[in-house]
């Protein structure tokens, strides 16, 4: 065990764990909800949920619930009260504009519009982006689908290499062939959990006229992230993976392009006047939108959500991206090293370089289907992991997995003895015979 072995610079009671008889012991780096939930077994005992689905949806943190309990008893309408509560909860809900600004050190003049989740963000995004998107082939459908389907632009795909270099010279390629107004990219694979070079890919879109945007669903509760300093023009996630569960995504990015299009939705909220008496179309009616954020979020919006997501944020600072790090690599390290010990696991990876990555780990299990394996390890061992194609089908084709494979990711509640349960379940399932799985 390395530097997070010991508890003296840790942050609180969850943090790292040292133990003299086993320095080996990673504890859960903070409190999360619902970490000593017991799940049944098929034996009839109950036991400990082991969650190693973070990269579907993590968990909340205490801290973001109890910031979200402290709220609701000062919850009241947003941006449309005269009211004392009201005027506290339009005050707060704005304030959480500028907390996520300054997670993601966008830059002052970004709009930061609260969304639904990440593909709720890039179906925006594709609402208001004039031309034509360049995508790499590895994506999530959240990145994919919104700009194969849309009519202000074509969607160019392009097939990632062997090694990230050579991928980064394909797009390089195709920026060049032909303008494009975005390149939109994801900077974390959720099928493998390989890391993409964010500023480089940036430079990219820059040296060729387009703009860039970057879905960080899978990067931001795990590396920090900087708008300014990375170059990304458009930056997109999701609260219910950065351990805030309560509905609500982000967009943000530069104003003009949010400001030209329509709104994403019509109604009141993005609407600044309305009138239905001499308006220039058929029914008579004019309608003057707001622009910023207001103008893509009509109806009322989920304040809870956002509140939820700033609270995460700023828990995530005060934890700090070092100490989140050092916790991760020494999970995935030891996760990596049990996983090479089972004979039958076989890890996925996009490329062939030895690239950084989340806490996220793909892989298949010969001999036995994902369905088969998932359903073992919750029914046996009280673990959950996500199998299937993980929302990402072009990728798993690409990488032969046609019939899916199985994932385990984990986060800032994952603990040793989490890794050690689910390596040594899979390698108890590897000696069982294939389709005898539930005994
Ligand atoms: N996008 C989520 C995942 O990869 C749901 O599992």
């Amino acid at each position: 065990m390395t530097a997070v072995a010991t508890t003296t610079d840790c942050r609180n009671d969850c943090a790292v764990q040292s133990d003299a008889a086993d320095l080996s012991t990673i504890g859960p780096l903070t409190s999360v909800v619902g970490a000593a939930e017991l799940v049944p077994l098929t034996s009839g005992d109950q036991i400990r949920y082991a969650n190693f689905d973070y990269a579907a949806s993590a968990p909340a943190l205490t801290a973001v619930a109890d910031a979200v309990a402290a709220s609701v008893s000062q919850y009241a309408s947003v941006h449309r009260g005269a009211g004392h509560l009201s005027q506290v909860t339009t005050r707060r809900y704005e304030q959480c504009r500028d907390t996520v600004r300054r997670f993601v050190r966008g830059r002052t003049d970004d709009t930061v519009v609260f969304t639904r989740n990440t593909t709720d963000a890039i179906n925006l995004a594709a609402h208001c982006t004039p031309g034509d998107v360049v995508v790499l082939d590895i994506e999530h459908h959240a990145n994919l689908l919104p700009w194969v389907s849309r009519d202000n632009g074509s969607a160019r795909i392009v097939s990632a290499c062997d090694t990230l270099e050579d991928t980064l010279a394909a797009l390089d390629a195709e920026l060049a062939a032909a303008p494009a107004a975005l390149l939109a990219v994801t900077a974390a694979s959720n099928v493998t959990g390989e890391v993409l070079p964010i500023s480089r890919l940036a430079s990219i879109a820059h040296r060729h006229g387009a703009r860039i945007l970057v879905d960080a669903a899978q990067l931001v509760a795990h590396r920090p992230v900087s708008i300014v300093s990375h170059g990304i023009d458009y930056l997109v996630f999701s609260g219910h993976k950065l351990y805030a569960p309560f509905g609500s995504g982000v967009l943000i990015g530069r104003s003009d392009w949010l400001d030209a299009a329509d709104p994403y939705l019509a109604g009141g909220g993005a609407s600044a006047q309305v009138s239905l008496v001499d308006g220039p179309d058929e029914n008579c009616a004019s309608t003057a939108w707001h622009s910023g954020a207001a103008r893509h979020e009509a109806g009322s919006p989920n304040v809870l959500g956002a509140i939820a997501i700033a609270a995460a944020c700023e828990a995530i600072v005060d934890l700090g991206f070092e100490l989140i790090g050092l916790h991760e690599a020494e999970l995935r390290a030891r996760l990596d090293a049990g996983l090479a010990g089972v004979a039958d696991v076989t890890p996925l990876r996009i490329f062939s370089d030895d690239l950084d990555r989340v806490g996220i780990a793909g892989f298949s299990v010969d001999g036995h289907t994902p369905r088969a394996v998932a359903e073992y390890l919750s029914d046996h061992h009280g673990i959950g992991v996500r199998d299937g194609k993980f929302c990402a089908h072009p990728l798993l084709a690409r990488l032969g997995h046609t019939d899916g494979a199985v994932r385990a990711s984990f986060g800032l509640g994952t603990d040793s003895a989490d890794v050690d349960r689910l390596v040594t379940a899979l390698t108890e399932l590897t000696r069982i015979a294939p389709g005898k799985a539930h005994p």
